[in-house]
């Protein structure tokens, strides 16, 4: 695959790193080629261009450090195709090309027992694509590219079909051919190699496809913008498929690590990252993102925030909740409003309702935490546990200062700040006791 050059992104990142739905541009087409099948990967690049740096495990690099043109980005990958190898030729800045395409080319290019076959299509408007000459017989004989449409003849304008730029080649003949390729406006057109490949004697063949979006390469950011939604739709439409309902499917960005349950509803606004799972009949959002989280079957997580927690069965997370990594809520467990939750177990039946922080935390089950409790997790050096019991009740705005232990079935009055351990079934209180001033009231009127 030659992974791009030309182009107008106008970005420090290299075009192919460029992400679509999260991954990187030529990761799509690498994950395509290995589900296609394909025994090894080259990725064809510029020296110096940091692209080879950030490759997939697993994949070779050619560097193309001379020439110009899709004949000489071939011509750079020369040393590392094995003789007798059929070489399947992808453009790294095409990543909608799906494994189906791939392996229906390779399939194709062995059925008809070709030299050469290629990718085209009849869908798309053909302006300064390279266009498929047929023979009488039906047979490819040559491309003609229509960048520069000046002296192309008009019956070959005329051609709607075109080259999208995808190749199966028998790698013997083809770098044969290309030896024999001239330059045409400074550059080796690899498409120049199929009339030579016809001279001599080896059958081209076509394979012609209605999936449009394998044609869509990107070259800029409004091109990245169209490959982004078309991609995401597909994501969108394969969770679908699979029993999962999106309400306003239009709002919500998903990435290809995602896994979800049958029966799940994904609400508008939601954002689903990285290797996030979420279990069926869960409902999530509206308006919540989660990275690298794993949501238990029916869950409710809704305007909430999560990164690398996981969420029990049942349990209910928000509005306005955010949980942090290391969080494990047990099962029909709730965090409430505007609770933030770090590194952090709240056990099975757990409540924490409104306006928490608890971080370095073990919270047993059954528990209710009291609006307002903080973890006071750090003495500006480290961090210390708090460990709470089973069926314990904490008053409301009580602090924890870690490390400490409230024992099960405890209590803590309101607004204590519990330094000490709290036996279990025991009440920990730790405030200032309340004094009325009696007539105090009328005391100030009379003074002023
Ligand atoms: C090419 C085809 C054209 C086809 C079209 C489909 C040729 C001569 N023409 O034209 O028939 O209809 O794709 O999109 O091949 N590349 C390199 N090194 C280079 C030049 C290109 O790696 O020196 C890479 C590009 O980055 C890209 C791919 O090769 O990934 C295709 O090159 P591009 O310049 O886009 O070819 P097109 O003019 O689009
Ligand atoms: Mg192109």
């Amino acid at each position: 695959m030659a992974a791009g050059h030309g182009t107008r992104m106008r970005s420090s990142l290299p075009k192919v790193l460029h992400p679509v739905c999260g991954k990187p541009m030529i990761e799509w087409i690498v994950d395509a080629a290995h589900e296609a099948g394909a025994g090894r990967i080259v990725c064809i690049t510029r020296p110096g261009t940091g692209v080879a740096e950030r490759l997939p495990d697993g994949v070779e690099v050619a560097e193309q450090r001379e020439g110009e043109g899709t004949g000489a980005a071939l011509l750079a990958a020369r040393e590392l195709v094995e003789p007798g190898a059929t070489v399947v030729v992808l453009s790294g800045d095409h990543p909608l090309v799906s494994p189906q395409l791939i392996s229906g080319l390779a399939e194709t290019h062995a059925r008809e027992g070709a030299v050469a076959t290629l990718l085209t299509t009849t869908e798309l408007d053909p302006t300064g694509y390279g266009r498929v000459v047929r023979g009488p017989d039906g047979s490819v004989e040559r491309i003609v590219e229509t960048k520069h449409p000046e002296g192309v003849p008009p019956e070959v304008l005329a051609i709607r079909e075109i080259n999208i730029g995808a190749y199966a080649f028998a790698a013997d003949e083809l770098y044969a051919a290309l030896d024999q390729v001239a330059e045409t406006r400074g550059e080796r057109y690899l498409t120049a190699v199929f009339p030579i490949l016809r001279e001599r004697g080896g059958k081209i063949a076509a394979y012609p496809t209605d999936d449009v979006s394998c044609a869509m390469g990107v070259n800029s950011r409004a091109d990245l913008m169209d490959v982004e939604r078309v991609a995401r739709e597909r994501l969108i439409r394969e969770h679908a498929r699979n029993g999962v309902t999106f309400t306003a499917p239009g709002t919500v960005v998903i990435e290809p690590g995602v896994e979800i349950g049958q029966d799940a509803t994904i609400e508008a606004g939601v954002t689903l990252r990285g290797a996030t799972r979420i279990g069926a009949g869960a409902t999530i959002g509206p308006h919540t993102t989660l990275i690298d989280a794993r949501i238990g079957d029916g869950a409710t997580v809704l305007h909430a925030y999560a990164v690398e927690a996981e969420v029990g069965p049942n349990a209910s997370i928000g509005p306005f909740a955010y949980l942090r990594p290391g969080t494990v809520v047990g099962e029909g467990a709730k965090v409430g409003t505007y609770v933030e939750v770090k590194n952090s177990t709240i056990g099975a039946g757990t409540k924490v309702p409104h306006l928490s922080y608890i971080g370095d935390a073990d919270v047993g089950e059954g528990t209710n935490i009291g609006a307002g409790n903080i973890t006071a997790n750090y003495d500006g050096r480290r961090k210390h546990r708090t460990v709470i019991g089973n069926n314990v009740k904490t008053g409301v705005d009580t602090s924890f200062v870690a490390p400490v232990t409230v024992g099960d079935g405890a209590y803590t009055g309101a607004g204590s700040v519990i330094t000490q351990d709290v036996p279990p079934g025991a009440l920990g209180i730790a405030r200032e006791r309340q004094r009325n001033i009696e007539g105090y009231a009328e005391r100030v009127e009379k003074r002023s």
